[in-house]
């Protein structure tokens, strides 16, 4: 009998037994393998540095490692080691699902009223371009329990690939010249930012080599002390000095208490799938399968196009309504999570909705209500023997806050403005939010984050983008369209719509929308906002079971790459 003889007739009788034990399907998704590696990320060099480390021996977690740590170097505008994020991973051998929560906390001096003036008004870009932005990191903290429980490989190994990018350097692409020229006054404002991006004060042109030896050194020393080696000794005091020059509230404390978490992801089901994903604090799987839920209730393969979107903006809305409401950091307050991801509810949520007619979001009463941002970044990896990660790393805007930590080459994140500074206010991706994501010392701000699983009857997709606002519904359309039949590149190219309660708009991409839907959405009552803007960066990993095939693709709008290998 060969291997793969073996390996049907192990899977046929896994599956025989489970009919008999009326054990679901999906839970034998890990008696498959599939026996080659794929890896689709926001970079080439990134996919690579992931594919060499598979290469060394290492598995889907030491790949995931290096990935992040490669794009902390090439897309700084993302995500990096001054931000945080969202691991969620699947161990093929035990079948656990599991969530690192890499997620920054609030500084302990941090206050619900430090964004504020004394009139109780948001002071302008006080969350997102300064020090006091700034969460405390999580990243570092993630790479070290991914290595340390689940890696095969030494976390110096998993970075060896970054560490080199930095100090070899790599080539400036379209979408960083482009970030470099839209911070340009921010960057000139900060000689440490000027000194490791600009070239004699100017963006540098696509292709100029941009080398980085004082993050290559940081990189080095976590190499070597591990990644406590951030939060404790001679780098944390760097860090904590170099946030407090400029004016922000980190104490060395901040970082020694820090701990990376592992969550329970949120599991849902949709059609005959096992759909899995980002807990609180992300919002992402609650949202998805809150809105997943709604949409159970409606057979949308047999609707008309234009019936199929109203019903898909409802569920968003409906969806984004509940995160604006009830969510934060569970760690902190009371959120109904059981009660938003059961059918019954999501059973009274469709009972508001007309099929002819789109609902205003002010009669549905709740938060009371200013330009979407960009970045942040995900990967998708499978392992040949069905390891899985989905991550979705961020330092929330374009290069965080702006600044760069003196003589680490970290740019610090401005998370901080994921937290309602306000309750009631929105932030900088116009979401509201609400008591329960106020600000607290060590409280992580709510994310939108939706690295998810989707286990169905044909197969796997591992799926996640950045976009703010538009994550979630991003991850939603995705899939729908998995579950339609659609390929890992039809999926991350599909155009996309948008609707997130406030503001009461549908904001839709080029081609997402037909004149004849447009139209019909209108008659609904539908405020449509067409946009020749793009939205998202989406990595997407699918294999079908059937045929074995392995898919990896990259998202059209950015200058990511899918691999199978
Ligand atoms: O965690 C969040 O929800 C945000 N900080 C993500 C920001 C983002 O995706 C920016 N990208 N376009």
């Amino acid at each position: 009998m060969t291997a793969r003889h073996a390996m049907t007739v192990r899977v046929l009788w896994l599956l025989a037994l489970g009919v008999l034990l009326g054990t679901p399907a999906a839970a034998f998704a890990d008696s498959r393998t599939p026996g080659r590696a794929a890896i689709a990320s926001a970079h080439p060099l990134a996919t690579a540095a992931g594919h060499e480390i598979l290469e060394a021996g290492g598995n889907a977690f030491d790949a995931a490692i290096a990935v992040a740590a490669a794009l902390a170097v090439v897309e700084p505008n993302a995500s990096g080691l001054g931000g945080g994020g969202f691991f969620l991973i699947h161990r093929a051998k035990d079948g656990l699902d599991t969530m690192i929560d890499a997620r920054e906390t609030a500084p302990g001096a941090s206050t619900p009223g430090m964004f504020l003036d004394a009139s109780g008004t948001p002071i302008p870009r006080l969350s997102t371009d300064s020090a006091l932005a700034a969460g405390i990191p999580g990243e570092v903290a993630g790479f070290g329990l991914l290595a340390r429980k689940y890696g095969k490989l030494p976390l110096a190994r998993d970075l060896q690939p970054a560490i080199r990018l930095a100090r070899e350097g790599f080539p400036v692409y379209p979408r960083l010249a482009g970030g470099f020229r839209f911070k340009l006054a921010a960057f000139r404002d900060q000689s440490e930012a000027a000194r490791n991006f600009l070239a004699n004060g100017e963006p540098p042109p696509i292709g100029f080599i941009i080398k980085q030896p004082e993050l290559a050194a940081t990189l080095e020393t976590l190499a070597r002390g591990g990644a406590d080696a951030f939060y404790h000794g001679a780098l944390a005091h760097t860090l904590v000095e170099g946030v407090r020059t400029l004016h922000g509230i980190w104490t060395e404390a901040d970082l020694a208490g820090y701990r990376a978490l592992e969550r329970k992801p949120i599991i849902g089901s949709y059609r005959g799938a096992r759909i899995i994903s980002a807990p609180l604090p992300s919002s992402g799987g609650i949202g998805l399968i809150d809105a997943l839920n709604i949409l159970s209730g409606y057979d949308l393969a047999k609707l008309d196009a234009t019936t199929r979107d109203h019903l898909i903006i409802e569920a968003m809305r409906r969806m984004h309504r509940d995160r604006a409401i009830y969510l934060g950091d569970s760690d902190f307050v009371k959120v109904p999570v059981a009660k938003l991801v059961s059918p019954a509810y999501a059973a009274s949520q469709r009972a508001s909705i007309q099929l002819d007619h789109a609902t205003s979001s002010a009669s549905l009463g709740g938060v009371d209500s200013p330009p979407p941002g960009q970045h942040t970044t995900h990967f998708s990896i499978l392992d040949a023997a069905g390891n899985r990660v989905a991550a979705t790393l961020t330092v929330n805007l374009w290069f965080g806050s702006g600044l760069v930590v003196p003589g680490t080459g970290v740019f610090l994140n401005d998370e901080m403005d994921d937290f309602a500074v306000k309750p009631g206010t929105s932030n900088a991706f116009r979401l509201l939010g609400s008591e329960a994501n106020s600000i607290a010392p060590g409280k992580r701000m709510l994310s939108s984050s939706t690295p998810t699983f989707v286990e169905a009857p044909r197969g796997l997709m591992i799926a996640g983008s950045p976009g703010g606002s538009y994550i979630i519904g991003m991850v939603l359309l995705a899939t729908l369209n998995f579950m339609d039949g659609k390929s890992a590149q039809e999926i991350v190219s599909a155009p996309r719509i948008h609707h997130q309660f406030m503001p009461d708009v549908v904001e839709f991409e080029q081609g997402a929308l037909s004149s004849e839907e447009q139209a019909g959405l209108e008659k609904r009552g539908h405020i449509l906002q067409g946009t020749s803007r793009r939205w998202g960066n989406m990595e997407v990993v699918t294999w079908d079971y059937a045929s074995g095939r392995v898919e990896a693709a990259s998202d059209p709008r950015g200058d990511g790459e899918g691999r199978v290998y």
